[in-house]
């Protein structure tokens, strides 16, 4: 096990992909605290981490885009488990306006979900990092980050704005022991999501877009992009940091 002992959480993980990274970090052996603002949901995903993986997911109900919410959930991460090893800054939306006249209202949301949530995440697991010497940030970011695809613009700017927030970050903590790299996914396809209400709408277009645009010719699962996370959380990636791991089948074409 990559992670035994490891105390870490996964903002945004009751569904989808911070889900699978929940689900892959205590497969790895570590203790898990399973983050989202929906009751119901957050008590099933941690039913079934317990199910599968015993007594080792722990439960944090709240919204982390407020910032009293980030403090609350790092100090009770603080009060139970003593110290914090592994920090994912998993939520974000691409469900933004399109095109260019886009209203203030929606530049601020985008940025609030996709950018300031994980920036004041990061910051306050650095605090708790620190204590202990040593720690990992991952960030999930986008290709539409990384490159210019069709995706709402808010989205794009905050997701690269994000990679960038990590780039610098990490060098100014390198020092504390504390490495900070991203994951950049393409496109994943599980129950519910965006992928799977896209096929829905238009099943023929969004299988010819896959086709045409991603040279594997597939979608990711959840747990391609957890693996990734796995890798950059754990002593495999020991001497990686500032990186962003793009997993998207080829589908950018940049370096
Ligand atoms: N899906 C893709 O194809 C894709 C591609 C590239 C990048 N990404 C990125 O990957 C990340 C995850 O995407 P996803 O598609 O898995 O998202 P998702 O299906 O919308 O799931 C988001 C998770 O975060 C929780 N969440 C959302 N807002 C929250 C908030 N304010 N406070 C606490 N929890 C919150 C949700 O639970 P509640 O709603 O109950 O809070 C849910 O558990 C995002 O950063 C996204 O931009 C996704």
């Amino acid at each position: 096990m990559l992670l035994h002992e490891k105390i870490g959480l996964v903002s945004g993980s009751s569904r989808g992909i911070g889900k699978a990274i929940a689900q892959r970090l205590l497969k790895e052996g570590a203790v898990v605290w399973i983050t989202g603002r929906e009751r119901g949901a957050l008590e099933r995903t941690h039913r079934e981490c317990t199910r599968d993986f015993g007594d080792n997911a722990r439960l944090f109900e709240g919204d982390l885009t407020d910032p009293g919410t980030i403090r609350t959930l790092l100090a009770t991460v603080h009060d139970q488990c003593g110290g914090l090893d592994i920090a994912v800054a998993n939520i974000g939306s691409g469900r933004s306006v399109m095109g260019w006249d886009v209203p203030d209202q929606a530049w601020e949301d985008a940025m609030t979900v996709n950018f300031h949530a994980a920036v004041r995440l990061s910051r306050e697991a650095i605090r708790l990092m620190e204590t202990g010497g040593s720690g990992s940030i991952v960030f999930i970011s986008s290709i539409a980050g990384v490159e210019s695809i069709r995706a709402p613009v808010p989205y794009a700017a905050a997701k690269a704005a994000l990679l960038m927030y990590m780039k610098s970050t990490a060098r100014i903590v390198a020092p504390m022991g504390i490495r900070m790299n991203a994951v950049s996914p393409g496109n994943v396809l599980f129950e519910g999501g965006t992928w799977d209400r896209k096929l829905g709408e238009d099943r023929e277009a969004v299988e010819g877009y896959i086709r045409s645009e991603v040279p594997m010719g597939a979608f990711a699962s959840p747990q391609d992009i957890a693996g990734a996370v796995a890798f950059l959380a754990s002593d495999s990636g020991s001497f990686v940091t500032g990186a962003n791991l793009v997993v998207d089948g080829g589908q950018t074409r940049s370096l």
